[in-house]
């Protein structure tokens, strides 16, 4: 009876461990929205409306250099790494509504254009903890800008959309440039 015990015992380690071998180093594997916790198959459009603070010198800098600019008609090879608030209303102290991180590079040998590659990553009611992944091109000369959203997390889980970002001040004395945003956002 021992003996049997110690045999099946033996026979459900090897099983265990063949199984969990199997499972630990399987690449791929179906899933589905249902195995993922949505709820519904049905996408739905939000549209996400706030303000966008860059201040790009002094003190309160929320746009930092990191490298040399080395053509001043193009900004060529720049890089800022910014941090900077979201809010409500186009205040400062409107409310917040999250933080913008990420790049601005300048990749253009022959134009004056900026890259983001940015995080909007949400502190505001149900999207708290959310984030949207910004990536785009647009030129800082232009009041309009149209960028991509290229993905989400938390709420905005497969998310993709686009962004209008409308430049509504640019102020050099205080070196501050305030963006609205108008997200359209496409998730479940
Ligand atoms: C930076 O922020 C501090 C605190 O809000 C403020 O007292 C100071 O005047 C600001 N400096 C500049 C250059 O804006
Ligand atoms: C860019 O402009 C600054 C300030 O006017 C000047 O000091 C610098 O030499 C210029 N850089 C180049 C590469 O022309
Ligand atoms: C967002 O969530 C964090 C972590 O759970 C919490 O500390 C914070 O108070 C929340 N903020 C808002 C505005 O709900």
């Amino acid at each position: 009876m021992a003996k049997l015990l110690a045999l099946l015992q033996y026979f459900f380690l090897i099983l265990t461990i063949t199984f969990s071998t199997a499972k630990s180093h399987s690449f791929s594997t179906e899933s589905s929205r249902e195995a993922l916790g949505l709820m519904t198959t049905q996408e739905k459009i939000t549209h996400l409306h706030f303000y966008m603070h860059d201040v790009f010198g002094g003190a309160n800098a929320t746009a930092i250099p990191v490298t040399k600019i080395l053509d001043n008609n193009t900004f060529y090879g720049g890089m800022f790494v910014a941090d900077d608030p979201l809010t409500l209303g186009p205040d400062r102290d409107s409310g917040p509504v999250g933080t913008g991180r990420g790049t601005y590079t300048f990749p253009s040998q022959n134009d004056f254009v900026l890259e983001m590659v940015y995080n909007l990553r949400f502190a505001h009611g149900g999207y708290n903890g959310s984030s949207l992944c910004l990536l785009g091109n647009i030129s800082p000369a232009s009041i309009v800008n149209e960028v991509a959203i290229a993905g989400g997390t938390g709420v905005f889980r497969f998310a993709r959309g686009y962004a209008v970002a409308k430049r509504i001040v640019l102020d050099f004395k205080a070196q501050l440039v305030v963006r609205e945003l108008n997200v359209y956002v496409s998730h479940y």
